[in-house]
């Protein structure tokens, strides 16, 4: 294949938090990056990492690794550290990505903007979403004038990360240790601060800024996540953006997944992209709705063999440019504070019974000044991922708190206790699915759980064990609360409901 750059020069990677991180891997190579080394704090994620670059300089010290001769660091560690973690890199001599989000803080924002500037390096963040060839096609098309103005449009990245709460990002998870501690931040996670995958597509496409944000409360959860002072699980806002138009930001966890769905509206045409793009044209309501298909503007096959529908190939390609070639990448430190500064003031709107909030300019020397100090952390004050349990519990009980709940609920699969909902429910609708295959895998996954279901009830009493303990804990509290569902008594009824699962499947299929 011919090479991407026409240069022999390479970039030296580190990779700092090697699960997210360590995705990136492949993507390099073409992209005339070497990775070359790697840091994480879990002997694990290490583990992995050796057995993908055998060669590279692998440490849990952060000095050690910033000390090493490199040109440049992915950092993929905990979200609220890495304004900390940038900074740190950027004082090192190295050029940063940095995964999303920014900072976590305001007054991180303003620090992190003028380290940036003070360094000469190159910052990105690692913003993905933007070039999957739907919306690098949609911004081809606004930036060619195709649509008029941009007047309103809805943007979603919903997904339920359920299993996150419990496990590191590796493979099908690990459960964190030790077992009674949560995730660092995914826990009790404010979804407005995971805002990049949504508002950051109607950025680029556009090339506009957001500049204020208004977000009420949800207050209602789903069974398994925790719920406190500041988090949510449906996290969505209305935000102006900068030439007087409206975005409804939608992100969170929920029962119905749109990792990547949008709906479009230009003053001369709308699109939507909800299971293929489609765009509306006639500059009318009564246009004609055409189905499209999206191609990449060159590497295709390159984009096509990396994560994330090619977004990933992408963000490694326009920072690769911008350290070969000086050519600058779309997500600067500017953008990357737009996005992320419009994250905070959600949170912070949502906090304030949505009021209406400013998103700060950080190119602009007074929106920095009157930020500087404002330390406000949209994190909840009163929930510790570290003390979930009360003080003296019994790690022989509660140590088994993660692996029985990533067990119930499995990384990014349909399994544990999903599968029980999913026939159960599915059962009851069953006779008026309208699509035969969608029928049929209700019975696949039927059968599935005929094998299964032992496993699952023995899982459940293993998590009644744990709440029965510490019954007035939060994780106590939401376990009775799960297993108040209807199909966890049926599960737990094992002998029976296999007896009549099975005379069910037969009668079907
Ligand atoms: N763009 C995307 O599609 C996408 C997908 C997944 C994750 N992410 C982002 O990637 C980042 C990492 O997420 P993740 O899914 O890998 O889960 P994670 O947050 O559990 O992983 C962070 C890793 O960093 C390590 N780490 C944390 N602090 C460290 C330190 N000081 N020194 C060394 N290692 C340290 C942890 O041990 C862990 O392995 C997050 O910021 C997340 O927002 C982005």
């Amino acid at each position: 294949m011919k090479p991407v750059f026409d240069t022999d020069k390479r970039i030296r990677l580190g990779i700092w938090g090697l699960g997210r991180g360590a995705t990136f891997i492949r993507s390099a190579a073409a992209l005339n990056i070497d990775v070359i080394a790697g840091c994480d704090l879990h002997p694990h994620m290490r583990e992995e990492f050796r057995k993908n670059v055998p060669d590279a300089f692998i440490t849990a010290d952060e000095d050690e690794f910033l000390a090493y001769d490199m040109d440049a660091v992915l950092i993929a560690t905990y979200l609220p550290d890495h304004a900390k973690h940038a900074i740190k890199a950027l004082e090192a001599g190295k050029h940063v990505m940095c995964e999303v989000t920014s900072f976590l803080t305001l007054a991180d924002g303003v620090r992190l903007v003028e380290a940036v500037e003070k360094s000469g390096k190159v910052y990105n963040l690692l913003e993905n979403y933007p070039f999957t060839k739907e919306n690098m096609y949609l911004r081809k098309l606004y930036q060619d004038g195709f649509f008029g103005e941009f007047q309103y449009g809805e943007f979603e990245y919903v997904h339920e990360c359920r299993g996150l709460t419990y496990a590191y990002n590796v493979g099908h998870g690990l459960p964190i240790e030790p077992g009674y501690t949560l995730h660092a931040w995914r826990s009790g996670l404010n979804y407005h601060l995971y805002n990049t995958h949504s508002l950051g597509p109607l950025m680029q496409i556009t090339g506009l800024r957001p500049i204020s944000v208004t977000a009420p409360k949800n207050t209602v959860f789903l069974d398994g996540t925790f719920p406190a002072g500041r988090s949510t699980s449906v996290a969505a806002s209305l935000i102006t953006m900068s030439n007087g138009g409206t975005m409804r930001n939608l992100m969170g966890t929920t029962t119905n997944d749109y990792h990547r769905n949008c709906r479009f509206w230009g003053t001369r045409a709308g699109a939507e992209n909800i299971n293929g793009l489609k765009i509306r044209v006639g500059a009318s309501g009564y246009g004609v709705m055409v189905d499209m298909k999206a191609e990449w503007p060159e590497f295709g096959e390159l984009a096509d063999s990396m994560g994330h529908g090619g977004g990933d190939f992408w963000e490694l390609y326009y920072f690769a440019r911008e350290v070969l070639t000086g050519e600058p990448a779309p997500w600067n430190i500017y953008a990357a504070a737009d996005v992320t500064a419009a994250g905070i003031q959600a949170a912070r709107s949502m906090a304030n019974n949505a009021q209406l909030t400013e998103i700060p300019d950080f190119r602009k020397q007074e929106d920095r000044d009157r930020y500087r100090d404002d330390n406000w952390d949209p994190r909840n004050p009163d929930f510790d991922p570290m003390h979930i349990f009360p003080d003296g519990h019994d790690p022989a009980i509660t140590g088994n708190f993660n692996s029985v709940m990533l067990k119930l609920f499995p990384l990014h699969r349909p399994e544990g206790l999903n599968l029980a909902a999913q026939v159960y429910d599915g059962m009851k609708i069953f006779d008026q699915i309208g699509n035969g295959d969608q029928r049929h895998i209700i019975v696949e996954r039927g059968w599935k759980l005929v094998q299964w279901m032992p496993e699952i009830a023995e899982d459940c009493r293993a998590a009644k064990v744990i709440a029965d303990a510490y019954p007035d804990s939060m994780p106590g509290k939401m376990i009775h609360k799960l297993l108040e569902r209807d199909e966890v008594a049926w599960v737990l009824d094992t002998e029976k409901s296999i007896a009549e699962l099975k005379a069910w499947l037969r009668e079907r299929w």
